[in-house]
């Protein structure tokens, strides 16, 4: 049984990105993988501020205290990190762009959840129109990297791509090959 965060960084609770999130996560849990789904624009978390406080004597521990701390526990437990987004002007939403900067505390040697246990990461995305994702991939790639994880897949939908059948079971068929 592996442990899988999704990070959903849309607003809309019953959106596109939230539909391939739940495809995924039936295909993940139908092979007896636990699926934790963390609504990012629920919660209040901070822009990094870049004062180094993580990198220098808070040794991993950002000096921001808001709801941050609830997705470094879950990814601390995670075996593989999954982000999920629309794409909004070619990127990735502000509330989720500031958890990507967050992270930035994670990749210090000396952070809490630096012997964390995640080795894959996939991206989850959905648009308007086709051939949008490089500014995504660009700014999620960074991140894999910078945690040292594997880009196992990036999953897209566009126009009338999203919730239809054919994509549904795409999400549902790489949960389940997991
Ligand atoms: C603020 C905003 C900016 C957007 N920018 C783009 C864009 O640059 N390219 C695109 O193809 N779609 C864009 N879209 C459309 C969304 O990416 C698309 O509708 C997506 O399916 C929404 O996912 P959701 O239902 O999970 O929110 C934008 C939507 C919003 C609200």
């Amino acid at each position: 049984m592996k442990k899988i965060l999704v990070l959903n960084g849309s607003p809309r609770p019953k959106g596109n990105t939230k539909a391939m999130i739940t495809a995924f996560a039936k295909g993940a849990e139908s092979q007896g993988h636990q699926v934790d789904i963390v609504d990012v624009c629920k919660l209040t978390i901070h822009g990094c501020i870049a004062c180094e406080h993580c990198h220098t004597k808070g040794n991993g521990v950002c000096v921001q205290k808001d709801d941050m701390q609830k997705i470094s526990t879950l990814f601390g437990d995670a075996d593989m990190l999954v982000v999920a987004a629309p794409i909004y002007f070619s990127g990735i939403p502000g509330q989720l762009k500031c958890v990507v900067d967050r992270f930035y505390a994670a990749f210090n040697p000396q952070a809490p959840n630096s012997s964390r246990k995640a080795k894959k990461f996939a991206a989850i995305l959905s648009s308007g129109l086709p051939n949008v994702y490089d500014g995504a991939k660009a700014v999620l790639n960074s991140l894999a990297a910078c945690l040292g994880l594997e880009v196992v897949s990036v999953l897209t939908a566009n126009g009338e791509e999203n919730g239809s059948e054919a994509k549904m079971a795409e999400l549902q068929n790489f949960g389940k090959s997991l």
